[in-house]
């Protein structure tokens, strides 16, 4: 039986899909390539649809025992903009897929949720306890996904970990999977544009922040580290367990960090230019990871520097 990789076309499943197979489990991916990209599902079984398209699933998941939710609209500004189609996809459309699961013989599902659930934190480190409250209708689509999971867990013995992540950065050590966005708004591959020329310059977004730099502070986690937790996380359900759990590395590193790192590992010069602070920007996001260490017996192993040198290498390969 297989491990229904949903996403799986996208930056974090085409890695969860690779450490998935690395490690034996049979892998098929399903994706509608909306953002996904065809290339990243390559050497796979990759199913083309919707994860509203009922008949689609259901026929698939006769073949699964597992599945792997990371199909989802992901921009926190656009969220603003346009929450319909936040709402539609990352709710509507992911509890078709849900009640489609239901439907079948498969009983354990696992979901990318997000820090941005908890909103502005009342205390970093954020543990799971933090009150959720998003601050953007991203997070809140993440979070209704959350509540019907929690509801369904109870109601229908559906077993379930919400996976909440902080910043998912970085490439598998292979260098044939990495970050692809269209329009790009992470951090890292924007440094990585000003460093090559592609842009005059990084806008850094506020540095008047109450941090010791007075730039933003996150919790970067390599992708590889986020896509072996979901791994652990088959294992955790296979016990018969069910959780919500931070994924990150418990270290905060601000935006002039990740710039010097870059710097450091690139060898060239990043123009920055201090801008505005960009909306809805909390001063410091940075998990208390011990809750998916302790569940999970899983830790996040790679360093910022490993983060930007696999990241750097995806980079620079997609621009020879
Ligand atoms: N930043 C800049 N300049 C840029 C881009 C980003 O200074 O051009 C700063 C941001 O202000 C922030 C940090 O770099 O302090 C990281 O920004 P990203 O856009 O890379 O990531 P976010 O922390 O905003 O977003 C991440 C996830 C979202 C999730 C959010 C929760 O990508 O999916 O955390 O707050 F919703």
């Amino acid at each position: 039986m297989a491990v229904l990789v949903v996403g799986g076309a996208g930056y974090i499943g085409s890695h969860a899909a690779h450490v998935l197979r690395r490690k034996g489990y049979d892998v098929i991916i399903y994706d509608n390539l909306c953002t996904g990209h065809k290339e990243l599902a390559e050497g796979f079984e990759l199913i083309v649809g919707d994860i509203a398209d009922t008949a689609k699933i259901a026929k698939v998941l006769t073949r699964c025992d597992s599945v792997m939710h990371f199909a989802a609209h992901a921009y926190v500004g656009e969220s603003v903009q346009n929450p319909k189609k936040y709402f539609h996809n990352n709710v509507t459309a992911a509890l078709t897929l849900l009640d489609t699961v239901m439907e079948s013989r498969v009983r354990k599902f696992i979901f990318s949720s997000t820090c941005a659930v908890y909103g502005n934190p009342v205390k970093v480190p954020i543990t799971e306890s933090n009150p959720r409250q998003p601050v953007n209708p991203y997070g809140a689509t993440k979070l209704a996904f959350e509540n019907a999971l929690e509801a369904y867990g109870r109601a229908y013995a559906l077993r379930f970990v919400s996976f909440r992540y902080f910043n998912a950065a970085g490439a598998d050590e292979s260098g044939k999977i990495g970050e692809s966005h269209d329009p790009e708004t992470h951090l890292i591959p924007l440094i990585f544009q000003a460093a090559q020329g592609k842009r005059a310059a990084l806008d850094i977004f506020g540095d008047d922040y109450p941090t010791a730099d007075g730039t933003c502070i996150r919790d970067y986690i390599h992708v590889t580290d986020l896509a072996e937790a979901h791994v652990a996380g088959l294992e955790y359900l296979a016990k018969g367990e069910s959780a919500a759990m931070n994924l990150g590395t418990g270290e905060g590193c601000s935006v002039k960090d990740v710039v010097a790192a870059v710097e450091r590992i690139s060898g060239s010069k990043v123009p920055t230019h201090i801008a505005e602070r960009r909306m809805g920007d909390p001063p410091e996001l940075v998990a208390d990871p011990s809750l998916a260490e302790k569940l999970l017996k899983w830790k996040a192993k790679r360093s910022l520097d490993e983060i930007i040198s696999t990241a750097w290498k995806w980079a620079q390969k997609r621009t020879s």
